[in-house]
C-alpha cells in the first residue's frame, strides 16, 4: 500500500489570519502542498451569530473538498469554536484540525494571570468556557473580546491605530498579567507589533501547536507527502478568496506573505459560493 499522499492540505479562515498558520505549516512541513481559502466576502466571522458562522464554515469546507484535499485546518478560532465538532461528525474520515486559544501554553510557560484576546464569538462559546474550567487550578484566564480587530488587520490598519485599539483594552503597565494569548489567528499576524506594545508580557499563540498536531495526524494516518522535487513545485497551489481576487493584490499582508515565502499566488474566486 502506498504510504504517501501528495494531495494538498486545505487551510482556511474568514480572512487573512490563517496565513499565519500557513506560514508556520510551510516551515514545519517542508514536503507538503497547501490550498488556502480566505472567506473575505463574509469576514469577519467573530461578531456573527453562531448559526451564521456554522453555515459559512459548511460552505468553506464543501468548497475545499472540491479540491480533493487530504486534510483541513480550520485556521480560525471562531470557526473552530462554532463548528468543529459538527464538522467532524459530518466528515468522519477527514482529518480536521482546529484552533483554540493557547491558554495551556500560557499556563505551562508563565502561570499567573493571562489575558486571552479573541473575537466575541470565540469567547462566548462553550469551547472557551470549558478550557477556562479545565485550567482553573493552573492559570487565571481573563477574557478580552476584541470586536473589529480582525477587520482592522485584514484591511492593513496602521501600527498606531492597532496600538491605540489595544491600549484601550489592556494597559501595557498592567503587569498583573504575565501573558497575552492571541486567541485569533489574525492577531498572530501582528504578534511582533503586539510584543513591541507590551514588552513586559509574554505573547503566546497556538499556531505551532496546531501545526505539530497536524503533523502527528498525517504521520499516524500515513498520509504524509513524498519529498518534494526541489524545483518547479508550487507549494501553495491556490490562494482563493470569496471576495474579488483583485483585493488580494492590494493587501500588504498577502503580497508580503507571497514574497517572504517565495510562493506564487494563484488567486481566484470560487464559483460555488
Ligand atoms: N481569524 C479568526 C479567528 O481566529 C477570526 C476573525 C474573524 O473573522 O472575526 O478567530
Amino acid at each position: 500500500m502506498n504510504a504517501f499522499d501528495n494531495r494538498p492540505i486545505a487551510i482556511f479562515d474568514s480572512g487573512l489570519g490563517g496565513l499565519s498558520v500557513l506560514a508556520c505549516a510551510l516551515e514545519l512541513l517542508p514536503d507538503e502542498r497547501f490550498v488556502y481559502l480566505a472567506d473575505l466576502a463574509n469576514a469577519p466571522y467573530g461578531e456573527r451569530p453562531i448559526e451564521e458562522i456554522q453555515a459559512l464554515v459548511a460552505d468553506d469546507i464543501n468548497l475545499l473538498l472540491s479540491h480533493d484535499v487530504k486534510a483541513v485546518v480550520v485556521a480560525c478560532n471562531t470557526a473552530t469554536a462554532a463548528s468543529v465538532a459538527h464538522l467532524r461528525e459530518l466528515h468522519p474520515e477527514l482529518p480536521i484540525i482546529g484552533m483554540e486559544p493557547a491558554a495551556k501554553v500560557a499556563a505551562e510557560k508563565c502561570g499567573g494571570k493571562c489575558a486571552v484576546l479573541a473575537t466575541p464569538a470565540t469567547l462566548s462559546l462553550g469551547m472557551f468556557k470549558k478550557l477556562r474550567e479545565q485550567l482553573r487550578d493552573q492559570i487565571q484566564i481573563v477574557a478580552v473580546p476584541c470586536p473589529g480587530l480582525s477587520n482592522m488587520i485584514d484591511h492593513d490598519a496602521s501600527p498606531e491605530e492597532l496600538r491605540d485599539y489595544l491600549y484601550e483594552l489592556i494597559d501595557p503597565e498592567d503587569t498583573t498579567f504575565t501573558s497575552l494569548v492571541l486567541g485569533c489567528t489574525h492577531y498572530v499576524l501582528i504578534s511582533k507589533l503586539v510584543q513591541s506594545f507590551y514588552p513586559n508580557h509574554s505573547i503566546i499563540s497556538g499556531n505551532e501547536g496546531a501545526v505539530r498536531h497536524l503533523a502527528n495526524i498525517l504521520q499516524e494516518r500515513k498520509i504524509c507527502a513524498q519529498h518534494l522535487a526541489p524545483e518547479g513545485d508550487n507549494r501553495v497551489q491556490y490562494l482563493c478568496t470569496t471576495a474579488d481576487p483583485a483585493i488580494l493584490d492590494k493587501m500588504d499582508k498577502v503580497t508580503g506573505f507571497a514574497k517572504q515565502n517565495q510562493v506564487w499566488i494563484n488567486a481566484f474566486m470560487p464559483q460555488n459560493k
